[in-house]
């Protein structure tokens, strides 16, 4: 049995007649972009996040990017944000024209560590970005009363924690801003790109708004240098038909994690990322962690037995590149930089049936026994 990384043409099965009548729409109204179906689907996604405000902008990307810039940070101001993570996060902060702080991870949960993130804050620090990583909601109760008692606006990184919660907390609700992603493969994806941010500050949703539209106050009128980030109108058409299917999936991912956790629990050489309590994570990923010596040999028989597995992500931030000139060489962030050697990132999507999941524990199993 082949078992795919993840199943997209699955997923769009059952909406596929209500896409194309909503691409046929667009069509026959010719509102290709800015029409109605943009704020309509930015008042549902608002109110999923439990949230008062959103602006759909063109990526996750964007999303980090704009929220950065409504958020006051420029240059001269540092952001810290944990140092595994898509590159984009960091990225982020470097094009808002700030400086990237790479905080730990905690060895448990993979997901910021505040404590060193304490020690990373300077008179310069003026916001922090803590990562939703794999679906599960970074402790928002620690990072508020950081940000509290340093004067810091909190932005979120909920890409990929559509609907998670944890505490009283749920992705999109609790900062200063929070920014997503809808590229195809995360738990709301679109049918191509697309991102939002969410706010309970309107005049921070105002500011991306024109952010996103060449920093136009009216027409023609352009009060700062921004960016075309505009999404499309059938991309929002699609993303709120697809809304209505996320917290089902949601369960479905949910369900799978709990039977994938159940047959690898306490198995040797096999670890789980731990879940913290209160916290109900969407599993965007489903990670494992095994000796990190052994890591490629697993995944390079597990691929030849017809299981497809990935890395989220292999190179933490830190140690990218792109960032050498920031300094944070190797031995910075030692759990962040140890846990990437030892991740696999299992099959997870929300059409995955048991027997899938029993196929890859098998191969998995069998694989790091042998
Ligand atoms: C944690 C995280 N942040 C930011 C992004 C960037 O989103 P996008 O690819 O839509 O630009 C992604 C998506 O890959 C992500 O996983």
């Amino acid at each position: 049995m082949k078992v795919p990384f993840v199943d997209l043409v699955a997923w769009a099965k059952p909406s596929r007649e209500e896409y194309l009548a909503a691409f046929a729409q667009v069509i026959d109204t010719g509102s290709y972009v800015g029409g109605p179906q943009v704020g309509s689907f930015e008042a549902a996604f608002a109110k999923y996040c439990g949230s008062d405000h959103a602006a759909a902008v063109k990526t996750g990307t964007d999303a980090l990017l704009l929220a950065l810039r409504a958020l006051g940070v420029g240059q001269g101001h540092e952001v810290i944000t944990a140092a595994n993570s898509f590159f984009a996060t960091g990225e982020a902060i470097a094009l808002a024209g700030a400086t990237p702080v790479f905080a730990d991870v905690d060895e448990a949960t993979l997901l910021i560590d505040v404590d060193d993130a304490a020690r990373r804050v300077t008179p310069k620090t003026k916001c922090i970005i803590p990562v939703h990583l794999f679906g599960q909601l970074a402790d928002m109760d620690r990072v508020h009363q950081l940000a509290r008692s340093h004067g810091m606006r909190v932005l979120e990184d909920s890409a990929q924690a559509h609907g998670a919660t944890r505490g009283n907390w749920r992705a999109g609700s609790s900062a200063d801003a929070a920014a997503f992603s809808f590229y195809p493969t995360k738990n709301l994806g679109a049918l191509g790109e697309g991102g939002a941010i969410t706010s309970k500050d309107a005049s921070v949703i105002d500011h991306v708004k024109r952010l996103r539209d060449h920093g136009q106050a009216g027409r023609h009128d352009h009060v700062e240098v921004a960016y075309n980030a505009r999404l499309d109108s059938v991309q929002c058409a699609c993303l709120e038909i697809s809304l209505r299917r996320l917290d089902g999936a949601n369960a479905s991912r949910r369900e799978l994690a709990a039977q994938y956790r159940s047959r690898l629990a306490g198995k040797a050489g096999v670890r789980l990322v731990d879940e913290a309590p209160g916290s109900a994570p969407v599993y965007h990923l489903m990670i494992v962690r095994v000796d990190a010596a052994k890591r490629d040999a697993i995944r390079n028989a597990m691929g030849e037995q017809g299981v497809a597995t990935a890395i989220h992500y292999p190179t933490p931030m830190n140690l990218q590149k792109a960032f050498a000139h920031l300094g944070q060489g190797a031995g910075s962030c030692p759990v962040a930089e140890r846990s990437v050697r030892e991740m696999i990132s299992l099959p997870m999507f929300p059409d995955m049936t048991d027997a899938q999941v029993d196929r890859v524990c098998d191969v998995l199993l069998a694989t790091v026994g042998a």
